[in-house]
């Protein structure tokens, strides 16, 4: 079945959000296949974040990303890369409505880059490309 990379992001290990991201996707019936705690580190950000590359946001995201420890889930189940991401809310957590992890759980906290705790895949070949980059 289907498979998506999630990231609970440092802001979210930062403020001790990591248990209740994974509930939520529990919750919904998706499967946790794999999870790792680590700090990420810059060459692996570059790779996963090279769509990216020369954006006004992009080194202010890979300095956030490499700030501390993240969680890396694969989450498994039939339309899971479009299910997380309805889980997760849009992108701006100010925006995220309300039941979204965004929504629910995040703000705008006027820094240069969008804290919004979690990463979710965004299509089929971005999910199989994140998840080796990281597992
Ligand atoms: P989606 O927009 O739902 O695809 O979320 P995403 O997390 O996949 O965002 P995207 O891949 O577009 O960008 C990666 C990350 O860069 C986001 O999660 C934000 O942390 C940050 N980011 C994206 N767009 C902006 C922006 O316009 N301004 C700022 N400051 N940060 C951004
Ligand atoms: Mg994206």
């Amino acid at each position: 079945s289907e498979r998506t990379l999630v990231i609970v992001k440092p802001d979210g290990y930062r403020r001790g959000l990591t248990g209740e991201v994974l509930r939520r996707i529990e919750a919904k019936g998706y499967t946790l296949a794999a999870l790792t705690v680590q700090t990420p580190d810059r060459e692996r950000l570059a790779q996963h974040y090279a769509e990216h590359e020369g954006k006004p946001f992009y080194e202010p995201l890979i300095d956030f990303m490499s700030s501390g420890p993240a969680t890396f889930a694969i989450v498994e189940g039939h339309r899971c890369i479009e299910g997380f991401r309805a889980l997760a809310g849009a992108t701006d957590p100010t925006a995220a409505l309300p039941g979204t992890i965004r929504g629910d759980l995040g703000r705008d906290w006027g820094e240069k880059v969008q804290a919004n705790i979690v990463h979710g895949s965004d299509a089929p070949e971005s999910a199989e490309r994140e998840i080796a980059i990281w597992f």
